[in-house]
């Protein structure tokens, strides 16, 4: 493409040219000094920086020289050193840091002492020492010996911003970046700067005594869900040792909404993050606190396993066992954030449930026992052969998988057991969701991405909430409507905190209205999708609510908008890639097409492929319910995943032939015939497809002797006669390379749009959606994680609640076809006759609890009459 004069013109930034350090450098107009310096080689001290982040210019650790041009076109220095992170470079500066200008390299030393005067001398057990920027930098720029002598500040420590974040007062140097990122990054006031000075004990203003850093610790700052002035004692150790007191107005009360399940006000899903770029050891997780020494530690990027968001992770491991993971620095995808579920919950690989040994049960006790691997091979092979030539086999393979794993099951499905029974939905979905998969998602490669979704103009959320479901996504949405790049619209029942700190317009809908509202959208907001960049991300949840997808799709046609789908899983979309759905083989290639089936015939070295789409996850369970199909063989699902729970237990228990391939002992394994143990993603190699379309590749973390479920379907597929390859990722990536994408799409046949029931008096339409912090099993064996999720509740409309008796915080019974949950009630601003509570939360499992799901009618009862 050819580029206009004029449009060159638009995108060629302004340069301006200056010196630093007798070096000329010319920078785009608006560059700050410090990243002047970085574009020269030229390194600069500073600890309040963040790239990320606005200019603070808080530590005063990056003075340098500074000389610029009067109007006369003479150079004259600036009377006093200049913080280098918070002033831009002008034409004709000339900058002299600390390598050249004695001036620079004394403010630096003296900046640093100053710094030095309060930090404790405890790197020897400081959990950043060893990786602590002002060790580094007290030994590159500061000053050889200390010339304090006096007392050091000190602190109770450490406060508890939440079960996990842990502060340690002394060690803050008041960079700011902490408070930066919660305002900022995540939007979560969860710690502030708070006081001014050094504080004075006994003084009834800023009694904080003197600045720090805050947290909502009620015991240490004084606040409190009391909201009264009152006083209180606090263990305040001065300068002179003796104990502080503190007077302050407490904050106003906070809500159930507004809790987290430790009882403390919620933090944030982002707060590890402000572990990682604090520059010193003030902030730690209670997770890793003490437990390693940075240089012992073998650190190996790789990408997180817990939703669709590809983000670049490191982890570090300490003789061989993974003991905390960072956000990896990735530009195009997560930057340096990731959320505190890819962060902190990683103990689910290594749990105390975790399958060791391939399991056998004993047909004549009934009772599973550890075998060989030959040996179980060998049943599982006999099994399945048998099974596969009676009823037939189908293929439960979740959605958890790596791409690679996925496409063995896909292969192993269609060449070894003959079927396209394959689904990688463990989760509802529909045959509508099928259709729109395989005509506009599937290998279509890279399709909006997170820099698109920055600049979009307008987003348009659709059965998605990104902060609950896709968390690095959303903090990407954030950062375009902050700098008003971008602006949200979301369709949902109503403003959740999540789309309230993306400034989010609300079309309220009632579930099963969705597809209706999307053809009656406003002209305005379709105008807005009509202009170039405008985005639609429509969630897996759209799935089960009739012809919303279809809507999508139409609204995506008359206005232009650019569609994505966005699940919630890390390997769905590398599932979809590889053929694990009953219509679909890799590359998009519907099974009922000749040429299709004949393409990867050949590439699979089989004369046929089964040419009749198989069934769908809810057939395949009906089928083994009935006996239809005599075996299944399960993946990395849990039951509570599964569209209805209780049933699928008993479905999957009348299958003659259950073969599963599982990292943790589950519910499933119960039942199961044969248990192969497969390794977690920290014990292999494989890639992610995120929901972008990007493959995210990462490389095995530890040593061990687990086997990828590519690698165990290989040897099964042996067992029962058959090739499947695939021996080394190798020569999977060069097979799967072979399956160009499909061309010949059909457009997926347009749904009507589906209608919200209507409830009665006394019963409402049920909403519910997945919080990132819950009861799933990826988060096992993290107590202090799990004390910061939301505290679950149940919301209704003022109306709906008074027409029940219930008012805020009354216990409010939902009972659905199977049974009911019971929550406290947050009045909510949001469609009379509809009802939202956590999918999968403590207390609060919906499907396997009440039988109900999105859209269903449930009956309300207020269990306590509120006073
Ligand atoms: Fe800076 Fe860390 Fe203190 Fe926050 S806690 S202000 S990041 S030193
Ligand atoms: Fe410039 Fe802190 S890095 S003032």
């Amino acid at each position: 493409m050819t580029q206009t004069a004029d449009t060159a013109k638009e995108t060629k930034p302004e340069l301006v040219t200056a010196t630093i350090d007798g070096r000329e450098v010319s920078v785009p107009k608006g560059t700050l000094i410090i990243r002047a310096a970085e574009q020269a080689g030229i390194q600069i001290p500073r600890f309040c920086d963040h790239p990320l982040l606005a200019p603070a210019g808080a530590c005063r650790q990056c003075l340098v020289d500074v000389a610029m041009p009067d109007r006369e076109g003479n150079v004259r220095p600036m009377p006093k050193p200049q913080a280098s992170c918070t002033m831009e470079v002008t034409p004709g500066m000339q900058v002299a840091t600390q390598h050249t200008s004695e001036v620079a390299d004394k403010a630096q030393h003296g900046i640093m002492e100053f710094l030095l005067v309060n930090h404790p001398l405890d790197c020897p057990v400081c959990d950043k020492g060893g990786e602590c920027p002002l060790q580094n930098q007290a030994m590159s720029n500061g000053r050889a010996e200390s010339r304090f002598v006096d007392i050091k500040r000190t602190f109770p420590k450490p406060i508890a911003v939440s079960t996990q974040i842990l502060l340690d007062r002394d060690r803050c140097i008041l960079c700011q970046r902490c408070t930066r990122f919660s305002s900022q990054i995540a939007g979560d006031a969860f710690i502030a700067l708070q006081g001014r000075g050094a504080g004075s004990p006994g003084r009834d203003v800023h009694a904080l005594n003197g600045s720090q850093i805050g947290t909502f610790d009620a015991d240490v700052l004084d606040f409190s869900h009391e909201s009264e002035v009152h006083d209180s004692a606090i263990p305040y150790a001065g300068p002179d040792g003796a104990p502080g007191t503190t007077v302050g107005h407490a904050t106003a009360p906070v809500g159930a909404a507004e809790m987290d399940t430790s009882g403390r006000p919620f933090s944030s899903y982002f707060s590890g993050n402000t572990i990682q770029i604090c520059p010193v050891g003030a902030l730690t997780s209670a997770m890793y606190r003490f437990r390693s020494r940075p240089f012992d530690l073998v650190s190996t990027p790789s990408v997180a396993e817990h939703d669709a968001s590809g983000s670049a992770i490191r982890v570090d491991n300490r003789r061989g066992k993974v003991v905390r993971r960072l956000a990896g620095n990735d530009p195009e995808v997560n930057e340096e954030w990731i959320t505190d579920k890819d962060r902190f919950a990683f103990h689910w690989q290594d749990a105390p449930d975790r399958l060791r040994m391939p399991l056998v049960r004993d047909q004549a006790t009934g009772v599973m026992h550890e075998t060989s691997w030959s040996h179980a091979l060998s049943v599982a092979g006999e099994e399945l052969a048998r099974a596969a030539a009676d009823g037939g086999v189908g293929l439960l393979p979740g959605g958890h998988l790596t791409l690679e794993d996925s496409y063995a099951w896909s292969k192993f499905a269609r060449t070894v057991l003959g079927t396209n029974d394959i689904d990688f939905r463990a989760r509802p979905g529909s045959d509508e969701e099928s259709a729109f998969l395989a005509a506009g998602v599937a290998s279509t490669g890279l399709g909006v991405t997170y820099s698109d979704v920055e600049t979009a103009g307008r987003v348009l959320l659709v059965a998605l909430e990104p902060e609950e479901e896709c968390g690095t996504l959303f903090l990407r949405l954030r950062k375009g409507v902050l700098a008003k790049t971008t602006a949200v619209t979301t369709l949902a029942p109503f403003t959740s905190r999540g789309t309230t700190k993306l400034s989010a317009d609300l079309v309220e809908v009632v579930p099963g209205g969705e597809a209706a509202a999307l053809d009656a959208l406003d002209a305005e907001l379709v105008e807005q999708l009509s202009q170039p960049g405008a985005v639609v991300l429509v969630g897996e949840r759209a799935a089960v609510l009739p012809g919303t997808l279809s809507a999508a799709v139409r609204l995506a046609e008359r206005t232009g908008a650019r569609l994505q789908w966005v699940p919630r899983r890390a390997g769905e979309r590398g599932a979809l890639e590889a053929g694990a759905l009953p219509g679909l083989l890799p590359g998009a290639r519907p099974v009922t097409d000749p040429t299709a089936r004949a393409d990867a015939g050949a590439i699979w070295h089989v004369d046929a492929l089964p040419a009749a789409p198989g069934r769908d996850h809810r057939a395949i369970l009906a089928a083994a319910g009935t006996r239809e199909l005599t075996g299944v063989v399960v993946g990395g699902i849990d039951l509570s995943d599964l569209p209805d729970p209780n049933e699928a237990l008993r479905q999957l228990g009348a299958a003659d032939v259950v073969v599963q391939l599982e990292v943790r002992r589950n519910a499933i394994s119960e039942l199961a015939d044969v248990v192969l143990p497969v390794a977690p993603p920290v014990e292999k190699a494989g890639s992610f497809v995120n929901w972008e379309g990007r493959v995210r590749p990462f490389g095995q973390v530890l040593t061990s002797h687990a086997l990828p479920d590519r690698a165990v379907l290989r040897d099964l597929a042996a067992e029962m006669g058959h090739d499947l390859g695939l021996s080394t990722l190798a020569e999977l990536h060069a097979e799967l390379a072979e399956f160009d994408p499909w061309s010949a799409r059909t457009p997926a046949p347009a749904e009507a749009p589906g209608t919200a029931a209507t409830a009665p008096a006394g019963s409402a339409v049920l909403a519910t959606w997945r919080l990132q912090l819950d009861s799933g099993r990826g988060q096992d064996g993290e107590p202090h994680l799990a004390g910061t999720a939301h505290k679950p509740v149940l919301r209704l409309s003022t109306a709906t609640a008074a027409a029940i008796g219930a008012a805020d915080g009354t216990r409010v019974r939902l009972t659905g076809p199977t049974g009911s949950l019971g929550l406290p009630l947050v009045v909510t601003a949001m469609p009379d006759g509809v009802v939202w509570v956590p999918e999968h939360s403590a207390g609060s499992a919906v499907r396997g609890q009440t039988g109900a799901g999105a859209g269903s009618v449930v009956t309300l009862t207020a269990v306590e009459v509120a006073k």
